[in-house]
């Protein structure tokens, strides 16, 4: 019973303790950090617009206008528009092949365009360079 006893006092202040340290955080200045909208990205614009360049333009074009035949254009892209900055990362790892029922000019859009170099951060600055294009 004593041991019962000392385990639920310990549990307690473990509790205690736990919530003093949330609770600690809400006093922290959170004036200087900007409130992330959907428009706002995480990514490096500048980094992403090199990225783009290597990687997306053979398919988007440099200023990603989009080209003939292949890539769409990307400025006035409602779809990439109207999605927060994860949504547009998650498109960018799956791609669209032609055989997705969402594809709309019958070319493969492939994961990543194409360069399994791409990890999750340099997909980010690509989608501040988007993000750029599309204002
Ligand atoms: C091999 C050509 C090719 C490459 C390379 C390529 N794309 Fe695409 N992309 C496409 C095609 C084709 C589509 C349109 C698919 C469809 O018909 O729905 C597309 C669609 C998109 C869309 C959706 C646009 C919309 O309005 O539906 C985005 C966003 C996009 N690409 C971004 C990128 C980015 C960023 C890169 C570089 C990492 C890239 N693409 C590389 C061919 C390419």
């Amino acid at each position: 019973m004593k041991k019962q006893l000392l385990l639920l006092v310990l549990i307690l202040a473990t509790a205690v303790a736990l919530a003093g340290c949330g609770g600690g955080g809400d006093n922290t200045d959170t004036a200087s950090v900007a409130p992330r909208g959907q428009n706002t990205s995480a990514g490096d614009p500048e980094e992403g617009k090199t990225l783009f360049a290597g990687t997306c333009s053979a398919c988007h074009g440099p200023e990603g206008l989009g080209v003939a035949g292949l890539g769409k254009d990307l400025t006035t892209s409602t779809f990439v528009m109207e999605r927060t900055d994860a949504e547009v990362l998650e498109f960018l790892k799956t791609g669209r092949p032609a055989s997705d029922p969402l594809n709309t000019t019958g070319v493969d859009m492939p994961p990543k365009g194409g360069n399994p170099a791409l990890n999750d951060d340099k997909l980010l600055d690509i989608i501040a360079y988007l993000r750029v294009l599309e204002q």
